[in-house]
């Protein structure tokens, strides 16, 4: 087999065998075919695309590259979640200990962020001490013996994908709908659960800014995981304002203390247990969503959600002072406040604009070598829909320096958008793919 062909191949829009995928990604690691053969091919995948059994045996050979966890000792109901991302997105940080909670053991594999703010890994340290680094071994003993974990991806953890990145990353690849699924897709795969969630962001704050796009991410790794004899539910959800209240790292780690504690966001709390019903859902250990989300309110009710948090963060050497006193997560130096200029309502918080204002206080970083604020953020008090009167805090900023909180607030006032007239709240969840109701 020569990758020449192959490429050549793509280019006409043929379609590949599966043993010719394994040839390219096999030949990709091992040096045997150079690195501008793979991006040419990858090129000629985002003008041709590809089919989803095409996609499926990418995304089979990209999971297997590496380590593959095996969650059988678990038991056959381990679900897991993916979101692709978004402004506020901290609902692994609920799901996970609601999940275990309610019998339902997770192991989580997550990352760290690039762009405006941190991934969920970031988040989980800014509480000092804990750990996100674990062996397989450490990750499933925990999760055997609390139900719960989360942790970064180790090292020989999908690296076809790693190294498709790199390359996606520097020939304007990234992109493409087979690509993003497969990529997405693998470390699902990987990571050895059966039930999977996906929770695909659509808007101005998320990777796809269109519903059809979004639409056709969706189909395209619910195809891909039923290939791969996965139970898959799926939902396109609204990035259109930040999830939620905070954005940041900490201080999105105090606003799931507040969810799994029964206060705080409802647009975040409804999101969380519809993503966590229609894993169960699954299961057959409940009917539709409304069981479901009912089933795992009560885990937030009595307590037993939040002691697990408190459980894991104490598993993974996290600091407890820190989740007794959450204020203390973003504790800065200085502190300012974004207060309307008139009345009304609010028509418009931007995501995206909301995320740049975040940056700007250092809770995101553009390489994944930059170092990143833990403590910094944004607490929204006023959301889409909200009535405001003149002088009305509409949110706050907690800065490391006086010129780092200013431009912050700068940005954050170009967010809002307000109107005379009564707003409605928009829909949160878009679509919903697999999922009785
Ligand atoms: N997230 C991933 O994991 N992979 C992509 O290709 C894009 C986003």
């Amino acid at each position: 087999m020569r990758m020449v062909d192959l490429i050549n191949k793509k280019k006409s829009v043929e379609t590949h065998t599966e043993e010719e995928i394994n040839f390219i990604i096999k030949g990709m690691l091992d040096g045997t075919i150079p690195d501008y053969q793979v991006s040419a091919w990858l090129m000629s995948i985002c003008f041709q695309g590809m089919t989803f059994d095409e996609s499926a045996m990418l995304t089979q050979a990209m999971a297997k590259s590496g380590d593959m966890l095996d969650l059988s000792v678990l038991g056959n109901n381990i679900i897991d979640k993916h979101s692709t991302g978004g402004v506020g997105d901290k609902t692994t940080l609920i799901l996970v200990p609601l999940l275990a909670a309610a019998g339902f053991p997770v192991a989580k594999f997550s990352g760290r962020g690039l762009g405006f703010t941190g991934g969920t890994i970031d988040k989980l340290e800014s509480i000092p001490g804990f750990k996100t680094s674990l062996s397989n071994e450490e990750f499933l003993n925990q999760v055997k013996e609390i139900g719960a974990a989360i942790a970064s991806q180790t090292a020989n953890f999908t690296p076809a994908d790693k190294k498709m990145y790199e390359l996606r990353d520097v020939t304007a690849t990234v992109n493409s709908i087979p690509l993003i699924a497969s990529s997405v897709m693998s470390k699902k795969i990987a990571s050895g659960a059966n039930i999977i969630v996906l929770d695909v962001k659509c808007g101005s704050g998320a990777f796809m800014n269109t519903y059809e796009e979004a639409k056709k991410l969706t189909e395209t790794m619910v195809e891909i995981g039923k290939r791969s004899n996965k139970l898959m539910s799926a939902v396109i959800s609204s990035m259109d304002q930040p999830l939620g209240n905070s954005i940041g790292n900490g201080i999105e780690v105090f606003e799931s203390i507040q969810i799994l504690r029964n206060q705080g966001a409802e647009d975040l709390k409804e999101l969380c247990l519809y993503l966590g019903a229609a894993g169960l859902v699954k299961t057959a250990k409940v009917k539709n969503i409304e069981d479901g989300k009912k089933y795992l309110n009560k885990f937030i009710e009595n307590g037993q959600a939040y002691q697990k948090f408190v459980e894991m963060v104490k598993y993974q050497g996290g600091n407890l002072e820190y989740i007794e006193n959450p204020e203390k997560l973003y504790e800065t130096g200085f502190a300012f406040t974004l207060e309307a200029e008139d009345s009304g309502y609010v028509e418009k918080l931007d995501a995206l604009t909301a995320a740049k204002a975040s940056k700007l206080l250092g809770t995101g970083r553009d390489k994944k070598e930059d170092s990143i604020s833990y403590n910094s953020g944004i607490f929204l008090n006023k959301k889409i829909g909200d009535k405001v009167y003149k002088g009305d805090v509409l949110a706050k900023i907690f800065a490391n320096s006086v010129e780092e909180g200013q431009k912050a607030r700068k940005t954050l006032f170009e967010a809002f958008k307000l109107s005379k007239q009564p707003v409605a709240q928009p829909d949160l969840i878009i679509e919903t793919f697999g999922v009785s109701s």
